[in-house]
């Protein structure tokens, strides 16, 4: 609900209050909400500005920079008007969150130039997270150049921990905390992707509470913390502004990508409120609140090593286990033996799928799978009959070698041919394959920006709109399929994403002990709705570890169970423990995808870790503990819970796993199980505890309600 006094508007959620002044383009507040209805008039004069600009006496950070006709970079854009808005206004050709609620728009011209400035707050009926978005349109009779317009910017008083979320291809979103002082800090990435290295999601932690702010975009992107010595912090998030120079002509307008900001009281309750927003506000189509398949892929079960006996044996034992998706990865088109070849050949390779996508893809159907396959539709290899017939579809500098990697480079996708081709192309996959799921992967990050008539400056964002338009096409001509995205594992892990794909690679790295971190840094900003968790062979091929069959499948509940390896080579015994879990993970399936989703213990630090869903009602929950060591002679490991109803009793069991038997059964009070620390005495008793002394140490409880 948006409340108007004068200038003042009162931006209300279920739970925050945001108010603005608008005509001095000042932050009066924002926090917990305020129930007194105002009295404002002392805050008046606030140094806390909604945007802030080039030319007058303040340098800390700009939101926007606009380059004139003359070269100046100077604006003093000065309030015109504002509107409450009924219906949320799409962003041309990017995508934004969606849903009912109302949106303040905030016009500020600069006189001199008429160029004019468009902020937009929107505030959703039922979430905490504000959605805010800006636009620079050219007033004037003159070609201008837009140097930065960041999505959003908050001025806060005092100081704030800046928590990023960093890392590398297989440890995505690693959490860190800075106290940075005075001074600026900023978390970017210049790689064309989100990327593995910088996640868009980042949190500023104070005395009053925790602010997160994300970006629903994923191209380069930037969030700055500039604390100045007159005690302002200032955020800033939008596009990164690293080589861009957007030219407006008279009449034009560019758009910011869309950021969401929102603040909490701590940090699960943040994250609680982003998973919410995500989940109602971002994914969308058919598969939103569907519950996810079980499945199975053959990924690192084979590499590019298959035929048709290979897939079928591994589809065979899946579905004897009740897994009820079986996807093709990589390796099925053209001459795809290997990395070094064949990207961009979308065409079956016939001796591998044993006579055609249709026909593989048909022979799993009749086994009572659905069937899902692997595209990499954003690249090309050298080596492929794509390349020798449009050499000038990928994305090179005239005159320099390329940046090869994984052997491949990128597909020019700011160009509209190829973005009609990949249309094409992936859409005839699905179409021929009858596919009901797609992995759409993106194995590397852009090197070579450059396309004949794009401007540099405008190249990266320009890649992103083809991007976007390749994707919204494809995912609105087959509604009915599963999207999920993967980038070298989670290296595009972000919100842009999450408006076509219903859910997400979380990384490369299967390893359970890496999986409990990964899982958990992503969980601070992002819902184990989108997070793809498989269970796969060990020593794991990422870190050479091994972990117990029934600690990578705990691990895995954190997100959407799949199993990826060779299933028709588990034992008898394995098969049988494997059709236990999915039976398991079945019957509990709406919890552990669609429940309130915590993070126990911590993953980063200290030796218990773990997460826990709860039914909206409070009345079950499964949470998954586990100890990274052991320690001989160490503390009796323990644990508390969240999230449960203080005042229920919960009857509280554990799973039985095969290494494991002793299960444990006893009543407590919820406020017993969150405020104490329940000791976990056997927790060291696995009977395959002689297999790896690096294994990580879990157990699974359930929860049901017996009392209110
Ligand atoms: C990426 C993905 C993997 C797999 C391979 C195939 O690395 O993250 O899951 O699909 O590509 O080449």
């Amino acid at each position: 609900m948006i409340r108007r006094k004068g200038p003042v508007f009162c931006l209300e959620t279920p739970n925050t209050t945001l108010v603005i002044k608008a005509d001095t383009a000042e932050y009066l507040y924002y926090g917990k909400k305020l129930v007194s209805g105002g009295g404002f008039e002392p805050f008046f004069g606030s140094p806390r500005k909604i945007f802030s600009q080039y030319g007058g006496d303040d340098y800390t950070e700009y939101s926007v920079l606009l380059e004139n006709a003359d070269g100046g970079m100077s604006t003093a854009f000065a309030f015109s008007k504002c509107k409450i808005l009924t219906e949320k206004p799409e962003i041309a050709g990017l995508p934004s969150s969606y849903g009912t609620g109302k949106t303040l728009e905030l016009k500020y011209v600069d006189l001199p130039t008429k160029a004019a400035l468009y902020l937009y707050y929107t505030v959703f009926d039922d979430s905490d997270v504000i959605a805010v978005s800006s636009k620079l349109v050219n007033g004037s009779k003159k070609e201008m150049h837009v140097r930065r317009l960041a999505s959003v910017q908050l001025d806060l008083m005092g100081d704030y921990s800046f928590v990023t979320f960093e890392g590398t291809w297989a440890r995505e979103r690693q959490k860190i905390s800075r106290e940075i002082g005075k001074g600026v800090f900023y978390n970017d990435s210049k790689k064309g992707g989100s990327s593995h290295d910088r996640n868009p999601f980042v949190i500023a932690e104070g005395e009053d509470g925790v602010y997160g702010f994300n970006l629903i975009y994923s191209g380069n992107h930037k969030e700055l913390l500039e604390q100045t010595q007159s005690g302002r912090a200032r955020i800033v998030c939008g596009i990164n502004d690293f080589m861009f120079r957007w030219a407006l002509a008279p009449g034009e307008e560019f758009a910011s990508p869309e950021a969401v900001m929102c603040y909490a009281p701590s940090e699960d309750a943040l994250s609680l409120a982003m998973h919410a927003f995500i989940s109602e506000h971002i994914v969308r189509g058919k598969w939103k609140k569907r519950e996810r398949p079980v499945l199975v892929n053959n990924w690192e079960g084979t590499y590019f090593d298959f035929n048709e006996e290979k897939i079928l044996n591994i589809a065979r034992a899946a579905k004897e286990t009740g897994v009820e998706l079986f996807v093709l990865d990589d390796g099925w088109f053209g001459n795809r033996c290997d990395d070094r070849r064949a990207l961009g050949d979308w065409f079956d390779n016939e001796e591998k799928t044993g006579g055609g996508l249709k026909h593989l893809a048909d022979k799993i159907r009749e086994m009572g799978l659905d069937f899902g396959i692997w595209v990499e539709p954003e690249m090309i290899n050298e080596d492929s009959e794509l390349y020798r017939s449009h050499p000038n579809f990928a994305m090179k500098v005239p005159g320099r070698e390329p940046t090869r990697m994984r052997n491949q480079l990128c597909l020019n996708l700011a160009d509209e041919k190829v973005q009609n081709y990949v249309v094409r192309v992936i859409s005839d996959v699905i179409a021929r394959s009858g596919a009901s799921y797609v992995k759409w992967d993106y194995n590397r990050m852009l090197t070579d920006p450059f396309g004949k008539n794009i401007p540099q400056g405008e190249y990266f964002h320009r890649y992103m709109l083809g991007y976007y338009r390749i994707v919204s096409r494809i995912t609105k001509k087959f509604p009915s399929v599963l999207f999920e995205g993967c980038s070298g594992g989670g290296g595009r892990f972000d919100l842009g994403n999450f408006c076509y794909f219903q859910q997400y690679w979380t990384s490369d790295d299967t390893d359970a002990r890496e999986r409990l971190k990964i899982q958990a840094g992503s969980s601070y900003g992002y819902p184990q709705t989108v997070m793809g968790a498989h269970v796969s062979a060990c020593p794991n091929h990422q870190t050479g570890d091994s972990n117990p069959l029934e600690t990578r499948f705990n691990i895995a509940c954190g997100g959407l169970l799949g199993y990826e390896l060779d299933m028709s080579k588990l034992t008898e015994d394995e098969m049988k423990t494997v059709a236990a879990q999915i039976a398991f993970y079945k019957e509990n399936r709406k919890l552990l995808q669609f429940g309130d989703h915590y993070r126990l213990g911590d993953a980063f630090g200290g030796n218990m870790a773990g997460f826990m869903t709860v039914s909206k009602d409070k009345n079950t929950a499964i949470a998954v503990v586990s100890a990274s060591e052991y320690i001989i002679c160490g503390p009796v490991p323990s644990i508390s819970f969240k999230g449960l109803n203080p005042s229920a009793v919960y009857e509280v069991t554990t799973r039985e796993q095969v290494n494991y038997k002793n299960v444990l059964s006893f009543t407590a009070g919820g406020d017993l199980l969150m405020n104490a620390k329940l000791p976990l005495h056997d927790l060291y008793s696995d009977t395959q505890s002689w297999e790896n002394s690096r294994r990580l140490y879990t157990r699974m409880f359930i929860f049901k309600k017996v009392k209110s």
